[in-house]
């Protein structure tokens, strides 16, 4: 029986890509510009690079090292790499998210590495050749149905999910080897892509202003998103938002980092390997995920529109159709390019998922890697389904708001507050340093164990409880009103119940009341998934128990 446990890496080469695949993902080429845009631009920059290193590498330092600390006795998802940490038995609890995060993820991110291979095969097809823009984004519309078919049931997204998770599934159950073969061709063809968008972006210029839009230029785009405003820095709002996009972006506090490290062995360096993928991300998604859409949209149809329209379909209902500007031949290239840059950068971040609740069921249960494999692939399409049947009734968003922004979050300070304060910063910075082949700035220790924690509590607190318009200040002086945006708010869909409210005509209410029964069957299915691997990790840990393993 080949098994997941005496998995090892390859190579360093192989780690530091797979972890960097890990990171880079849909988030560097599609959530980066449309964030960046909608915080202003270069007010957002600053923020950004203050998280990255103030709370995004510390987090990849605690990450990385309790993984490997977990490797050596034998655990491979956080649960009980956790558990070895303090005596206290909720910590496994806790450490459910590191699993579950990752399937909950998995589920709808699949979905659109699903539509980044379809496009593939659109742009060979050619089914964009000659569409207008407004046609380009109907397409887009009737592919994933809002609004189009009578059935309601869009056939073709669904059987591009199986089978994007049919191919996740199959590489998953090569095991790691499988994985770092991903990586090793993903990465690389991944950034070749990039460089020839990015300097397509680069020399574009005013070449696309036409009578329609006259003041397009490509360089308008890039002014606006590196000129830096420092009146951003007292603004929260842009500071949550660039916390959140370094937690979505380097893949911290999702548990899949604990779990290819605890792969590292021992005596293996951490301290450079961590920041060399780190820095990997930064890099694509810094320097080539700002120099693609924004630049190429800004050059077609200029910096206003960008502005009022970035969003997070724009890659889909705006690319394909800015391509076809370059022609017959380079718009295939350049389609084939853009989507294939987004499932490798998809793919080699979704196995990632795939693989803490393997190495949960190998460790605990003894399933093989096909076993393993499988069954992740299984759930996720049970859980996953309901975002793509679902997706305009807005189970995707529900998913991505509890699974893949809260629940980073708190994980993150809850792994934080157990390395730096119960753990003990000498033993965590011990662990950090062991095999080390860069001696890491004793700065560090202190940002560790003060700075990353509080910026994380600052981050929790501030989206918990987020003011009315995010008017911070405003709220300080006037009294506390929450914003519909608040966790406290979603937790009871105050937004949703007061459009609801608020509707006169009677379509609007019933899509409106459709959302809210949809939202809390998303909330059943997430709740039913956390639920179900909290009681095999309960099971778990009787079966150590019952077996000597655990001395009570
Ligand atoms: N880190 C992955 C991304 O950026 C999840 O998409």
């Amino acid at each position: 029986m080949s098994s997941l446990k005496k998995d090892s890496w390859g190579s360093r080469v192989g780690l530091i890509l797979a972890m960097a695949g890990n990171a880079v993902g849909l988030g560097n080429f599609l959530r980066f510009p449309v964030q960046a845009v909608e915080n202003g631009g270069g007010a957002f920059i600053i923020p950004y690079l203050v998280c990255f290193l103030l709370m995004g590498i510390p987090l990849l330092w605690i990450e990385w090292s309790t993984g490997r600390l977990g490797g050596k006795h034998g655990h491979h998802s956080t649960p009980f790499i956790l558990d070895t940490m303090d005596k206290r038995k909720f910590w496994k609890y806790l450490g459910v998210f590191g699993i579950f995060t990752n399937i909950a993820v998995a589920a709808y991110y699949c979905y659109i590495e699903s539509w980044t291979m379809a496009y593939v095969y659109h742009s060979i097809a050619g089914t964009f050749d000659s569409m207008k823009q407004s046609e380009v984004a109907a397409f887009f519309g009737s592919y994933i149905d809002i609004g189009h078919s009578t059935t309601g049931i869009p056939y073709e997204a669904i059987i591009f999910y199986i089978l994007c998770l049919l191919l996740n599934t199959f590489i998953l159950s090569r095991g790691l080897a499988g994985v770092e073969k991903a990586a090793k061709i993903g990465m690389p063809l991944l950034i070749i892509f990039g460089i020839f968008l990015a300097f397509k972006g680069l020399t574009l210029g005013t070449s696309g202003a036409t009578a329609e839009h006259p003041d397009a230029n490509a360089f308008e785009g890039l002014n606006f998103l590196w000129t830096p405003q420092y009146d951003s820095l007292t603004n929260p709002k842009v500071w949550l938002a660039a916390a959140g996009q370094i937690f979505f972006t380097l893949s911290v506090g999702m548990g899949t980092i604990q779990c290819y490290a605890s792969y590292v062995r021992s005596k293996d360096d951490i301290a450079l390997n961590a920041v060399s993928a780190g820095f990997m991300n930064e890099f694509v998604e810094v320097v080539l995920g700002s120099l693609i859409v924004i630049p190429i949209a800004a050059g077609y149809l200029g910096v206003d529109w960008l502005k009022e329209n970035a969003g997070f379909g724009m890659a889909f209902q705006t690319m394909p159709y800015l391509f076809e500007q370059w022609g017959p031949a380079l718009s295939v290239i350049a389609g084939v390019m853009w989507f294939g840059l987004l499932f490798f950068a998809g793919i080699t971040s979704s196995l990632a998922m795939g693989t803490p609740w393997m190495g949960f069921m190998r460790d605990e249960f003894k399933w093989d890697q096909n076993k393993g494999a499988w069954s992740f692939g299984l759930i996720t399409l049970i859980m996953g389904l309901p975002t793509v049947i679902y997706f305009q009734q807005g189970v995707f968003d529900e998913y991505d708001y509890w699974a893949g922004t809260v629940s980073l979050v708190v994980f993150a300070l809850a792994e934080t507050i157990l390395f730096a304060w119960i753990f003990g910063m000498n033993k965590g910075w011990k662990e950090i340093n062991q095999g080390g082949d860069i001696k890491i700035p004793s700065v560090y220790r202190f940002i560790i164990k003060w700075v990353t924690p509080l910026l994380l509590l600052f981050v929790f607190i501030g989206s918990l409880v987020t003011p009315l318009n995010n008017d911070w200040i405003g709220a300080i002086q006037n009294g506390w009103v929450l914003d519909n945006s608040s966790i406290i708010k979603q937790l009871t869909n105050a937004g949703l119940k007061e459009q609801i409210a608020a509707a006169t005509d009677p379509a609007v209410i019933k899509t409106l009341e459709e959302k809210l029964h949809y939202s809390l069957i998303a909330r059943f299915m997430l709740v039913a998934l956390f639920a179900g691997i909290s009681w095999l990790v309960y099971v778990a840990y009787q079966k150590r128990i019952k077996e000597g393993r655990i001395k009570l």
